[in-house]
């Protein structure tokens, strides 16, 4: 039962206030904060695993401007510390063989929790190099319960042509 602000830094602006899904209880109410400029609460999502309880929260302009892939933060609920933490997906999140173009692959633009533990989080627009022209496909990390990336999941890109 809780009611979520977020809050950007450093002006305490209320961006968002309560998330519908949540039971709304005005009095814990909880505030995460990141930055605004880099769409820091654009996807939110409960989730819970042998830990506790957290909230995991895409933000998918992180990195920029010099790398600017996108993330999800994991935010810990009930724990005395709502100090969120990016999880670093975008590095481990590769298709083998494939000349990638991560800039700009929005991670965290959606972000699914699966029933049986764990979640996919995703960015649509990862580019990969065929020959020389960029092609742009959705790419999603499976993510683990203990936030480990199990694999990869890119449908969309084309055949091996484009591999090297
Ligand atoms: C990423 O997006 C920025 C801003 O739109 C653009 O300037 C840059 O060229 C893009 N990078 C790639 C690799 O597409
Ligand atoms: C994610 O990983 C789990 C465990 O390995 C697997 O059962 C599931 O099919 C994977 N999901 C996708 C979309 O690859
Ligand atoms: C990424 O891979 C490194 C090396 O295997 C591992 O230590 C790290 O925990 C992984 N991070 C994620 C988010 O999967």
């Amino acid at each position: 039962d809780l009611c979520l602000y977020l809050l950007s830094t450093p002006l305490p602006v209320l961006l968002l206030a309560c998330v519908l899904s949540f039971n709304v209880d005005q009095k814990n109410g909880l505030s995460f904060s990141g930055p605004l400029e880099d769409m820091f609460g654009y996807t939110i999502q409960q989730f819970e695993n042998s830990e506790g309880k957290w909230v995991l929260i895409g933000s998918p302009l992180s990195g920029q401007p010099a790398k600017r892939t996108g993330d999800v933060y994991k935010c810990p609920v009930g724990r005395g510390d709502n100090t969120c933490v990016k999880l670093e997906l975008p590095k481990n999140t590769t298709v083998p063989n494939l000349r990638e173009v991560k800039e700009n692959m929005t991670m965290g633009s959606t972000l699914v929790t699966n029933p049986n533990g764990g979640f996919l989080a995703c960015g649509p627009q990862y580019g990969y190099m065929c020959g020389q022209q960029q092609f742009i496909s959705g790419v999603c990390a499976n993510v683990s319960s203990s936030f480990q990336i199990l694999n990869s999941v890119a449908p969309a890109v084309q055949g091996t042509m484009c591999q090297w």
